[in-house]
């Protein structure tokens, strides 16, 4: 093999494999039922083994845990449920030890309805100045019985709650996560100072929630249809914050990832700009179908919406909030639509599986960095959670129609034959894992040359040590319909299936990984990629 192809440490985010932690389904330290970050610092030699260069991690400060964490009630202190600040800064160490770095992530937009500064604010009563640190109104209606204006949640349902006092205050989610005055200069400082915190700890990125909602068109007008932007969303104030936070992110050599869902090519990469933040998540591509042509689009737009601003591109194929790979490949429509996930939809895992297999190669071929969500190198399947024990508020807000996103955060399986498969130790696990799911554990994939682990193993193997992965060109080559083949530098090429019929592959060297067997002929079957030397 090459030799390893050694990253920059300054720009290690380039070309980074981001694996994302969902720190109560990794794994349960102390026996309770939860996971924690005693779980996490046992696991890292997994991390480390799987060849990710960095994790982030979804909320882990104290939290009521309506939304899982994203209703932080401080930012300074671990939730008892995880662990203690102590532990924070041992696993950062610990994982840093083993070449992985830590993000964090931050939720700019909302606190939680515990947080001191909505209790002070709730105490205060109308008018206060504890009042201006978030969208208190009167009102509209004769008696302000009406809610101030029409916005609608991110999670169906309404924006507004009112108080007993009349008092109506904005929160984009859940009542029980208040959206922040981002026009108040305290909300500012308090970020600043929360981003210092956790660079002093040796954090090496932050993940920014729901980044483009922060500021708010302050007459909080009226949602008018095909308003663009919309009054609660992108505004352009939104872009001095974050040159404000790549200031203090350059002090320490830190990054950012936002969160930032936003149709407009255009607009999204104007939070990319060499001021700003570094990098954003790829939901395009994240929503994108299972189809040659779609995807063939996906990534040319990618690529040329991130190439002005010089930022390079992120992959993701899921994560805590959206239907887990395998399964949104093995349905009849393959994208991700928030509005369409229903109860029962008919699957094909194995079919689903087949094609997570080839993306993976795909995604892990393209330029730029790629996240991985817990659990997705195991192949697990969105899980079918039982009404009663779902937690999601975006099921209950929905009225029962949405299952929500808990069948994509039920605990990891460790072993095939222990006690929730390993997960814990005695204590059933928050969320109940499918009877079926000894096949996906680790310790089952590891002694498994074909599993998908084993795939994801050789597949971040290869992308250290042979040259022509990340950062960098991308030429596509000559095929026939229904195939993506592209050239990275260095004689590689990722050839993929999304034809109907098993398809040549191009001259090459070597066959350096393979996402399912070729045909006896050595042609490329239906939904399957390679990675060549060419
Ligand atoms: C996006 C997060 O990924 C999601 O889990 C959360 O519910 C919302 N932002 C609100 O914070």
């Amino acid at each position: 093999m090459a030799a390893p192809t050694p990253h920059r440490t300054d720009d290690w985010w380039r070309d980074a494999v981001i694996y994302q932690v969902y720190p109560r389904s990794f794994a349960d330290g102390d026996g309770d039922g939860t996971g924690d970050l005693a779980g996490v610092r046992a696991r890292l030699p997994y991390l480390a083994e799987l060849g990710v260069d960095a994790v982030w991690f979804t909320p882990w400060y104290l939290s009521p845990l309506v939304d899982g964490g994203y209703d932080v009630a401080d930012y300074r202190t671990i939730d008892p449920a995880f662990g203690t600040l102590a532990e924070a800064e041992k696993l950062i160490a610990e994982a840093r030890g083993l070449g992985i770095r830590t993000i964090v992530d931050i939720v700019p937009n909302h606190v939680s309805d515990q947080h001191p500064w909505f209790r002070a604010a709730l105490a205060a009563g109308p008018g206060s100045p504890e009042r201006e640190l978030f969208h208190f109104r009167p009102g509209r209606g004769e008696n302000g019985e009406l809610p101030p204006n029409d916005w609608p949640s991110q999670f169906s349902g309404t924006t507004w709650t009112r108080l007993p006092d009349g008092d109506w205050y904005l929160h984009l989610f859940t009542p029980e996560q208040p959206d922040l005055n981002w026009a108040h200069p305290a909300v500012r400082q308090e970020h600043e100072d929360v981003l210092r915190f956790w660079f002093e700890r040796g954090v090496a990125g932050v993940r920014i929630d729901s980044a483009a909602l922060l500021v708010k068109d302050p007459a909080l007008p009226d949602f008018v249809e095909g308003a663009d932007p919309p009054p609660f969303i992108d505004q352009d104030e939104i872009h001095d914050i974050y040159r404000s936070w790549r200031a203090i992110a350059d002090e320490y050599g830190g990054v950012f990832v936002g969160e930032v869902w936003l149709p407009d090519a255009e607009r999204f990469a104007r939070y990319l700009r060499p001021d700003e933040l570094h990098t954003a998540f790829n939901f395009t591509f994240l929503t994108c179908p299972w189809e040659h042509g779609r995807l063939r689009r996906t990534i040319d737009d990618t690529l040329a919406e991130h190439a002005p601003v010089e930022a390079p591109a992120t992959w993701v194929l899921c994560n805590h909030d959206v239907t887990r790979t395998v399964t949104r490949y093995g349905r009849a429509d393959t994208a991700f639509d928030f509005a369409s996930k229903r109860f029962g939809t008919p699957t094909d895992l194995d079919l689903g599986t087949r094609r997570a297999r080839a993306a993976a190669l795909l995604t892990l071929a393209l330029p730029g960095s790629v996240y991985l969500y817990q659990g997705e190198e195991l192949g697990l399947p969105e899980a079918d959670i039982p009404r009663d024990r779902i937690q999601d508020p975006m099921h209950f807000r929905s009225g029962g129609t949405d299952p929500g996103r808990d069948g994509c955060r039920v605990p990891l399986p460790w072993q095939a034959d222990a006690p929730s498969y390993g997960f814990g130790t005695q204590a059933e696990p928050w969320l109940p894992q499918p009877a079926d799911w000894a096949r996906y554990a680790v310790d089952r994939q590891s002694d498994d040359p074909d599993s998908m682990l084993a795939l994801y193993r050789r597949a971040l193997l290869l992308r250290r040590t042979e040259p022509g992965f990340g950062d960098g060109p991308l030429t596509w080559l000559p095929t026939e319909d229904g195939i993506l083949a592209f050239r990275r530098t260095h004689g590689l090429v990722c050839v993929v299936n999304l034809s109907d019929a098993p398809t040549a592959l191009p001259a090459h060297k070597r066959l350096l990984l393979a996402s399912g067997p070729l045909d006896p002929d050595g042609t490329l079957p239906t939904d399957t990629a390679v990675w060549l030397s060419a």
